[in-house]
This record gives structure tokens, sequence and C-alpha cells, in this order.
């Protein structure tokens, strides 16, 4: 089938408001910003989990250092959830592992640790 026929089939679901699997085809611009949107989310929930890691040790009891851990082991199975989702679009977990690591792929956090513990990043940044 020729681009042009797969193109207005695409479109014509989009405008009929179908949903897209992974498996379909689509314009390769459109596969590839799903790949970056969801891979940015799933690093987030990843890199986002890292400090609250650190603080589990520190926990001043044994309930408290639960709901902690309880809170990373959520934040870890969204990640993963997500690099799930992304690798049915045809792209491998280490692919974005890498592009993490050589800054071509982004996270987003809105926490930073400092030396009195986890901080939300001040609006200015
Ligand atoms: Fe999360």
């Amino acid at each position: 089938m020729a681009i042009q026929d797969l193109q207005q089939i695409f479109d014509a679901k989009i405008a009929a408001d179908v949903r897209i699997e992974p498996k379909d085809w689509m314009p390769e611009k459109y596969r590839q910003t799903l790949i970056r949107q969801i891979s940015q989310h799933a690093h987030s929930e990843i890199v986002g989990m890292l400090p609250e890691g650190n603080w589990i040790s520190r926990a001043p009891s044994l309930k408290r250092k639960q709901i902690l851990v309880a809170k990373v082991q959520d934040e870890a199975g969204h990640g993963l959830y997500l690099y799930s989702a992304v690798e049915t679009l045809g792209i491998s977990r280490d692919e974005m592992i890498e592009q993490l690591h050589s800054g071509k792929a982004k996270y987003s956090s809105i926490f930073f640790c400092t030396p009195n513990g986890i901080t939300l990043l001040p609006a200015q940044l």
C-alpha cells in the first residue's frame, strides 16, 4: 500500500477519534514523538524515585521506612509500565537508557537533593 494511502487511513482514524495501536501504521514523526514523550515520562518516574530511595535508611521508624519503600516501589512500577508501553512502539529499553545517559533523552523532576533532604525546585528554575 502506498504511503499516501496509509496516511489517509491514519488521518481518517484520527478524525474519527479511533485509537491508534502501536502496530498500526503511523507517520514516523508521530511515532518518534510518542517515543520521546512516553520515555521522558518513564525516565522521570525512575529519576524521581532516586532521591526518595536515599532516604529509606534514614527514616526514623519502621513504619516510615515502609511508607517510603512503598512510594519508591510505586514510582518504579510507573517507570517500568511506561518503559513497557514505549517498547511496543519499536524501541528497546537499552536504547532508551542509552539516550538518557547520553543526554539525548530528557526527564523532568521537581525535586532535588540538598544536604538537608529532598526539596522542591524553586519556581524560577
Ligand atoms: Fe509516579
